[in-house]
């Protein structure tokens, strides 16, 4: 949630920050701003509401040279999307400036502060604080001040979240970036530093990189970088490797990043069993769990935390794991959870999913489990990210970046982990080795499986066509088809602005089935299962109160295309396994009809990938 990314050395900085605002915005996308240090010393300082578009055609009109200087793109939390609301953010005299992500608890208390001081703010945001702390700061410091030393002293008085990214006219060819409880690197490159909140600004100019971890400060010029703590002390960092190549950012010929996304779910699915399918043994191998089997042989109780569309994949995590390992488990949103935590031992397991690594509520439920010692496992897609880092145990998903700010390939990934990750407890446990091949023969079937259904969507446009004015629907299904339920609807709603409700079958007849009309389809997904006589009485009922309905299914059953209005197909497959498939109709569908609606598919209003606050 919101971009920083910053640039110093030799060479122009406005097209580095430009591009790197770009590839950040799909982090945040209502205002955006750049403050540029020309090599006079005078601030290009430029902000605008709305896209990075808009800002880019507002500097084309002020070209400006310089070779350092931070830029934001901004999704709103205090203060509505506007120019003076946009970062960067300036102190009084138009010295500092700050580009901040997170949320500044206090600011309430530490603005009025400053204003009895003197200071006078000039935006509704809870990031100005910052920058009239350094001013502050370095009033105090005086002419033996440096800016790190100054952004040192703001943060001793702030409580919350930050990543931040400091210039001042003051003291011309340095940048001080620094973070807490929000992500923030540093890419080295030869005699020119950056510093982002997220790896995709960095991969076009280097792939070295130093992860901040909470209260470090990076201090950069055109000669090196240090990192300190904020208690002035070095602190040495390993440089690691960015993998992935530009390309990956790209949406290679696909309209939108959501639909080459969900085209990907078959490399997808290889990517995520490559090296782990030990079939002769029925098992998985997946190192984190090998390395702690001991600890993870008394465990009796998992807990998935997580949020969004990988709180649905914890709801199909809990049945997968409790119908192959027997280990009774429950899913919490990591939001509740790090407020309302049930009791906890050191034979729970908690495991976190997390797209992104980085969402603000899913870390904070991993520090929450650490502060009651217990075990934790991280899910999580992006390498490197806070999550991954701060879990006891890691497996990655190995989706490559997912930029469409709706989660779609992430979560086929999560499932096929999810899978492997129960397969593994089982066989640990009571699971018979016959068993685990089963499923296991059956998760390398499932690439060909998924782009059979991908060759399908011609069909499913058609059919998403014909629904597109719709302003209501249902989205049905039972056991490890529910969690499916939940997310069809979440897609459609986000990307498509179409109202949509998930439910379990069973729970329709307890109320929301009042709402059905000919104008109320429901989709429902009852693929050939231990459930499916019941989603067919519930499709029974729906019919009879006039509804339409769509149902997903599996090839080759004749009766439900005599029952249903519409049917998208996927092909058999073992119960189990199935929201791997019956997701990727439902994906499409919610696409074609955003995309008929006419709808920014890969940056929906209001939303933004990566929630890094709560
Ligand atoms: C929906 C979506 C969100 C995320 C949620 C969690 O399409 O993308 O609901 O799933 O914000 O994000 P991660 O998985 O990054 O923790």
């Amino acid at each position: 949630m919101c971009g920083i990314i910053s640039y110093i050395g030799k060479q122009d900085a406005l097209p580095i920050l430009l591009d790197g605002l770009y590839r950040l915005e799909y982090r945040g996308y209502d205002s955006a701003g750049i403050a540029i240090i020309d090599h006079d010393g005078n601030v290009c300082h430029m902000r605008t509401a709305g896209r990075v578009d808009e800002l880019a055609n507002l500097l084309a009109a002020h070209p400006v040279q310089g070779s350092f200087g931070i830029a934001h793109t901004r999704w709103a939390t205090h203060g509505a999307p506007s120019a003076a609301n946009a970062h960067p953010h300036a102190d009084c005299k138009n010295n500092v400036f700050v580009a901040h992500n997170g949320i500044v608890e206090n600011h309430a208390k530490l603005r009025a502060a400053l204003e009895r001081e003197g200071h006078i703010f000039a935006s509704e945001t809870d990031s100005e604080v910052f920058a009239h702390l350094i001013e502050r700061a370095l009033g105090f410091l005086g002419n033996a001040g440096t800016l790190e030393d100054a952004v040192s002293e703001a943060l001793r008085h702030v409580e919350g979240a930050y990543g931040i990214a400091v210039v001042s006219k003051k003291h011309p060819q340095k940048l001080v970036v620094a973070r807490r409880s929000s992500p923030l690197l540093l890419g080295i490159g030869d005699n020119e530093f950056f510093a982002a909140s997220d790896s995709s600004a960095l991969l076009r100019h280097t792939r070295r990189i130093i992860y901040l971890d909470d209260n470090e400060l990076g201090v950069l010029t055109p000669d090196g970088y240090e990192v300190r703590n904020i208690r002035h002390k070095p602190v040495p960092k390993q440089i690691e490797l960015l993998t992935g190549s530009p390309e990956d950012m790209e949406k290679g010929g696909y309209d939108h990043f959501m639909e080459k996304e969900i085209h990907e779910a078959p490399d997808v699915l290889r990517n995520a069993l490559r090296g782990r399918v030990l079939y002769e043994d029925g098992t998985a191998k997946l190192s984190a769990l090998d390395a702690s089997a001991d600890k993870l042989s008394r465990i009796n109780r998992i807990i998935f935390l997580s949020q969004g569309t990988s709180y649905y994949a914890g709801l199909a995590g809990k049945y997968m794991m409790e119908e192959l390992a027997g280990v009774p488990s429950e899913t919490l949103y990591a939001s509740e959870f790090r407020y309302a935590p049930p009791p906890l031992n050191e034979q729970t397991l908690v495991v976190a999913i997390s797209q992104s690594g980085e969402t603000a509520d899913t870390l904070e439920a991993v520090r929450e489990a650490h502060r009651h010692h217990v075990p934790t496992l991280a899910i999580v897609n992006v390498v490197g990210s806070s999550i991954a880092r701060e879990a006891g145990m890691g497996i990655y998903n190995y989706a490559g970046p997912e930029i469409g700010v709706a989660s779609t390939k992430a979560f086929i990934s999560q499932l096929a982990v999810l899978s492997l990750a129960a397969v593994w407890f089982g066989r640990q446990r009571n699971l018979s080795v016959l068993r685990g091949r089963e499923i296991l023969q059956e998760l390398r079937q499932l690439p060909h499986k998924a782009e059979k259904i991908l060759s399908n969507a011609a069909r499913i446009r058609a059919l998403a066509d014909e629904y597109a004015l719709y302003e209501n629907f249902f989205f049905l299904g039972r056991k490890y088809n529910w969690p499916v339920a939940l997310e069809g609807a979440l897609k459609l709603k986000e990307i498509s602005y179409t109202h949509a409700e998930g439910y379990a079958s069973g729970e329709m007849k307890h109320g929301p089935i009042a709402l059905v009309t000919s104008a109320f389809p429901s989709v429902v997904v009852a693929p050939s299962d231990s459930v499916y006589e019941k989603s067919v009485s519930n499709i029974h009922e729906l019919k009879a109160r006039g509804g339409k309905v769509i149902a997903v299914a599996t090839e080759g059953n004749t009766e439900i295309v005599k029952i249903a209005d519409h049917v998208m197909h996927i092909p058999r497959t073992q119960e189990i396994l199935s929201p791997i498939l019956t997701v990727i109709p439902l994906q499409l569908f919610a696409y074609f009809i955003a995309k008929k609606r006419g709808c920014d598919i890969d940056k929906p209003r209001n939303l933004a990938k990566s929630v890094t606050v709560e």
